[in-house]
């Protein structure tokens, strides 16, 4: 009679035996939480397909900082909706800026806690896209002096790390520069270097009011079918100066992350993005799926893909369930 000689299912049988073999974990130390600061007083107003997130004022972003350090989770993630937006996005490079501002009130009261701060100019242009706009097209040289600014403005305030997302050619270089002529060489860079033009950033542009007004990101964002040229964006942005790769978004990309996990010794950031939380959130909110053990699937696949460092939405559920067992 033909039987098994070998039984996986030995190391499977109750759930001590599968702790000691289990491989990946995701740990509340993996997390990074998107944050929405806008002007204002007492402001905490919903975005509707981002079910659980704010855009917040100063006051009630500290509120939230303290919810976030209390959780153990490690850093956050800034993105400002300015008072004005211009051709030039100023807003982005202003000290007394929206960013600027809650960066110096974070790291006041909770200086342990990690700051990164997203670098682009769409959430401050009146034209919504991530550079100098002449004609119609996007410039890139012109950009990059302006992404300095910024970056330069940011770690004045007193950011931790900087995050470019606006996927200008030779960005991670100028701003290495900036920082380092002006005495931040301790401010490090978390790249925005492999980041697709994706359908799924939906929800983050309505949080950030960042629709292009024509158009799309097409020609600075990469194009979905490509993988070698992740590589190359890779290879680049450590040339410049990148001290942590992200790759952006991550569930449709973990084929990146495993392959650029396998070739460059750097840390590597997945970003969850708005439209993979709200997919999410959306069913869960109609008991389609059991939440709480999807997201937790979903992380765990990122991590298993090879990602060090995950930034979610899901972040503050994800602490709460981890911390109540
Ligand atoms: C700004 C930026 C975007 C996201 C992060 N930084 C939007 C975009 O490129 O249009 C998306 C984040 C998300 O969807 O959660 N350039």
């Amino acid at each position: 009679m033909a039987f098994p000689t070998q039984r996986p299912r030995r190391l499977r049988a109750n759930e001590k035996i599968r702790c000691l073999v289990q491989k990946t974990t995701v740990e509340v130390g993996d997390f990074v939480y998107p944050l929405f600061v806008a002007h204002g007083r007492g402001l905490k107003k919903p975005i509707e397909s981002l079910p659980g997130v704010y855009n917040l004022s100063i006051d009630t972003l500290l509120e939230e900082a303290a919810e976030i350090v209390e959780l153990g989770i490690p850093g956050v993630i800034l993105f400002g909706l300015p008072a004005y937006k211009d051709e030039m996005g100023s807003e982005a490079y202003d000290d007394e800026g929206i960013v600027q501002q809650a960066v110096r009130v974070l790291k006041q009261h909770f200086p342990d806690l990690l700051v990164i701060t997203d670098v682009c100019l769409c959430e401050y242009t009146s034209h919504g896209h991530c550079g100098v706009v002449e004609e119609g097209r996007i410039l890139n040289d012109p950009t990059l002096e302006l992404l300095a600014r910024t970056a330069l403005s940011h770690a004045r305030a007193g950011a931790d790390i900087v995050a470019p997302s606006d996927m200008m050619d030779g960005r991670v270089a100028a701003i290495r520069q900036a920082l380092d002529d002006a005495g931040f060489q301790d401010v490090a860079i978390m790249s925005y270097t492999v980041k697709y033009a994706s359908a799924f950033y939906g929800p983050f542009r309505e949080a950030a009011d960042s629709v292009p007004k024509f158009g799309d990101r097409r020609s600075y964002q990469m194009d979905p079918p490509n993988a070698r040229e992740a590589f190359r964006e890779v290879i680049l942005d450590i040339e410049e100066g990148a001290d942590i790769i992200m790759i952006k978004p991550a569930l449709a990309y973990l084929d990146i992350i495993r392959q650029v996990r396998e070739r460059f010794p750097y840390p590597i950031a997945a970003y969850n993005v708005s439209g993979e939380y709200a997919t999410v959130k959306a069913a869960a909110l109609r008991g389609w799926i059991d939440e709480r053990r999807v997201v937790l699937e979903i992380l765990t696949g990122i991590k298993r893909a090879g990602a060090d460092i995950i930034l979610t939405y899901h972040a503050k559920d994800v602490a709460r369930w981890l911390r109540d067992g």
